[in-house]
């Protein structure tokens, strides 16, 4: 069966509301369920890339293809894990921004460079991690992508950070991607105990509705330690509440986003609602048992 690659870009302009850590469980709960997966480490700092347990190489990035030095393919390292495979970052990607500013194709520049990959069907999904600015890195990721996923903390003026999000998102829908869908906001990092916490969801729920994923994402320090053990915390404790949670949104996002691999799948994925360690119905392993690849080839 054809394969039909959705791309998706996780962004939002505001540091630090768990992008990365959004980028690397979802990709990783994917890949457990057999759905073929990129991530593309659009960000200098390079968390995506070492918080998968790859090292920073100079030239193996995306920033090598879109200077036309190398083919994309070229560029695209397997992880330890079945189906989960990555474009790493490194520090000339710091040089996209000036460098690439005034290109022509400057809007288009990521989307070309994902088009082969893209269109040979090879992955179920490609996500991009952006940068933390409304740069022309994250421009293009955008004018790339068929979907946005936006994970925000539930703070103070958190709609006033969506509004900047959302607006840069309406302008390239109605300029060089009219495709551009809203495929959900996440919170992350949630404190559910506090009258704020419960207060910022309400409001964005009130303004986005289902937009806003029914799962958020608790605080919890085996998310926070995971990155320096390059394996994401489904893998690295998949009983931990912040490994549970990102599991749930990823069957959460997998119903909302289907690829033709959930289409073709019946029953369609449902959100585990009182075992979330309860297999999937096409009886796929869950995240725990993603055994470490043996073979470094991404599955098509
Ligand atoms: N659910 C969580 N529980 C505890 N710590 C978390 C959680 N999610 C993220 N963190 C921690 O918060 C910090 C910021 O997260 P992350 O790097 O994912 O954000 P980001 O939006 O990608 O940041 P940047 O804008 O710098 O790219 C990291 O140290 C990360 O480990
Ligand atoms: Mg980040």
């Amino acid at each position: 069966m054809e394969r039909r690659t959705k791309v998706i870009a996780v962004a939002n302009q505001k540091g630090g509301v768990g992008k990365t850590t959004t980028v690397v469980n979802l990709a990783a709960a994917l890949s457990a369920r057999k759905r073929a997966v990129l991530v593309v480490d659009l960000d200098p700092q390079a968390h995506a890339t070492l918080a998968l347990g790859l090292e920073k190489r100079p030239g193996v990035s995306l920033y090598a293809v879109l200077t036309g030095e190398k083919a994309i393919v070229d560029v695209i390292e397997p992880t330890k894990w079945n189906n989960l495979n990555v474009i790493p970052s490194e520090v000339d990607l710091a040089g996209a921004e000036l460098e690439f500013g005034a290109r022509e194709d400057r809007l288009e520049m990521v989307r070309n460079a994902l088009a082969p990959v893209k269109e040979s069907g090879a992955f179920d999904y490609i996500i991009l991690d952006c940068p933390p600015s409304l740069g022309i890195v994250m421009t293009s990721s955008l004018v790339a992508s068929d979907g946005v996923l936006i994970p925000i903390q539930a703070e103070f003026l958190a709609m006033d950070g969506l509004a900047l999000i959302t607006g840069s998102i309406e302008r390239i829908r109605s300029s060089a991607n009219p495709q551009l869908e809203l495929n959900g906001i996440v919170f992350t990092m949630v404190n559910s105990q506090t009258r704020l916490t419960q207060d910022v969801i309400g409001e964005v729920r009130g303004h986005f509705g289902d937009k806003v994923c029914e799962t958020t994402i608790p605080r919890n320090v085996r998310v926070s330690e995971a990155p320096s053990m390059g394996t994401p915390v489904v893998f690295l404790d998949p009983r931990s509440k912040g490994a549970e949670a990102y599991k749930a949104f990823a069957w959460e996002f997998m119903a909302k986003n289907p690829t033709r691999f959930e289409a073709a799948a019946a029953p369609a994925p449902q959100p585990p609602v009182s075992a979330p360690q309860s297999p999937a119905p096409s009886g796929e392993p869950g995240a725990a048992e993603n055994a470490p690849a043996p073979s470094s080839a991404p599955e098509s």
